[in-house]
């Protein structure tokens, strides 16, 4: 069926979880190859901490030059215990953060978006959860991530500070990304910003209003950061498009994530000048690690991206995840997402579900023809 596609994709599985949650997500893509004929070559590399253990680094040349040549990457997750005492800069976190600049990856985008058989698990009442269905678009090569910093002592005293640095190009490029994700969707945008305390949240606004005057068939709204964060917890259904600065979409999609009920549920997308990265967007959650209780789920959900967004494979895309809605509501659930009356399982048990009821969709559309 349909003409074979060849891609290579790096796997960077990383620290704690991030190795249990990267299988489940290339057993996807495995059989996504296997069943639509495509190619799929995987290579795997260290990053983060278990890349600081067996190179001295959190981001070995090696890693980064693969990710280069790399079609798309998928990473799981990086970070621990073990690591924490490290400064900022040599830390696992800073493999992550200099994978996305190497890339020139200056998008982020996180679906939050209610999966229907797991609507009882949300903390909202039905009627304030709506049908909670949006994308933070979070900017993700500027700002306090990568702004000047540095510490003194004077005196006796001890000062660290972090800058939050943004050009007008910054962000007109990432606005761009958010205003045309808008007109596919429902043509509404939320910019998220601090306008009335910092300068640079004043350029963020000044800029993105200015480009409403070219993307005329999108609603602009601009909210403060402190009152979107209350917005969303109240009414999260009012929002389409949000789009935010690097620091702000970090905390607003931690959030919204405890809406549709657990953290391990979100996936993420990132853009820019080269291969694109997908990623589930929590971490190494270390107290889980090698109980195989981690959700799959977000990781799943980032192959579909990669699937559809990366390789414009949206027919394999949409059948992983009408799969995984049907094993969910047949009841299947890792701990995280648990309900009276669930079927309790591991997470290895849930991918090896999820691709048993994949194969049996498969052969039914195979027969009875896609899309029926
Ligand atoms: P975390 O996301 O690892 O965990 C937060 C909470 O969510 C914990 O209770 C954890 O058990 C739970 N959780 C996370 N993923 C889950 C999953 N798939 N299924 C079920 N429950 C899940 O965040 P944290 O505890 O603040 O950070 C732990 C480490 O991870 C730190 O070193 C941090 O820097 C790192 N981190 C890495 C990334 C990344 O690699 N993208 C993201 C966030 C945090
Ligand atoms: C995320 C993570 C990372 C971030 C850390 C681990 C560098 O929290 O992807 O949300 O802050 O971007
Ligand atoms: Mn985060």
């Amino acid at each position: 069926m349909g003409t074979t596609m060849k891609k290579t994709i790096v796997l960077l599985p990383g620290d704690g979880i991030g190795p249990e949650v990267t299988r489940a997500a290339a057993a996807v893509l495995r059989e996504s190859a296997q069943e639509f004929n495509h190619q799929f070559d995987f290579m795997e590399f260290p990053i983060g901490g278990a890349a600081i253990d067996a190179a001295g680094t959190p981001l070995p040349n090696k890693t980064l030059d693969a990710c280069r040549k790399a079609d798309a990457i998928f990473l799981g997750a990086v970070g621990g215990p073990k690591w924490d005492a490290l400064p900022v800069g040599k830390r696992p976190e800073t493999g992550l953060l200099d994978l996305r600049k190497g890339l020139g990856l200056y998008v982020n985008v996180r679906p939050v978006k209610l999966l229907e058989p797991l609507r009882g698990i949300s903390p909202l009442k039905a009627d304030r959860l709506g049908d909670l269905d949006l994308e933070i678009v979070r900017e993700l090569a500027g700002g306090m991530y990568f702004g000047e910093r540095g510490n003194t002592t004077e005196k006796g005293v001890e000062r660290a500070w972090d800058t939050e640095s943004y050009s007008t190009p910054e962000i007109e490029r990432i606005a761009t990304f958010a205003y045309t994700r808008a007109e596919n969707r429902s043509r509404r945008l939320c910019s998220v910003d601090k306008a009335n305390v910092l300068t640079s949240s004043q350029l963020w606004r000044r800029t993105v209003s200015a480009m409403s005057a070219v993307y005329t068939a999108v609603k602009l709204e601009h909210m403060y950061v402190d009152n979107a964060a209350m917005q969303l917890t109240l009414r999260p259904s009012q929002f389409d498009v949000m789009l935010s600065s690097n620091m702000f979409g970090d905390i607003l999609s931690d959030a919204a994530a405890a809406l549709v009920g657990s953290i391990g549920l979100i996936p993420s997308a990132s853009f820019g000048s080269s291969a694109p990265l997908f990623e589930p967007i929590h971490g190494s959650a270390p107290s889980l690690t090698g109980t195989d209780s981690a959700n799959p789920i977000g990781s799943i959900l980032s192959a579909t991206m990669m699937l559809r967004d990366a390789f414009g494979l949206s027919l394999e895309a949409d059948w992983v995840e009408q799969s995984l809605n049907r094993v969910l509501a047949g009841g299947y659930r890792t701990p995280d997402i648990t309900e009276p009356g669930a079927r309790a399982v591991g997470g290895s048990v849930f991918t090896e579900v999820l691709r048993e009821e994949m194969q049996r969709t498969f052969e039914h559309a195979e027969r009875y023809g896609w899309g029926v």
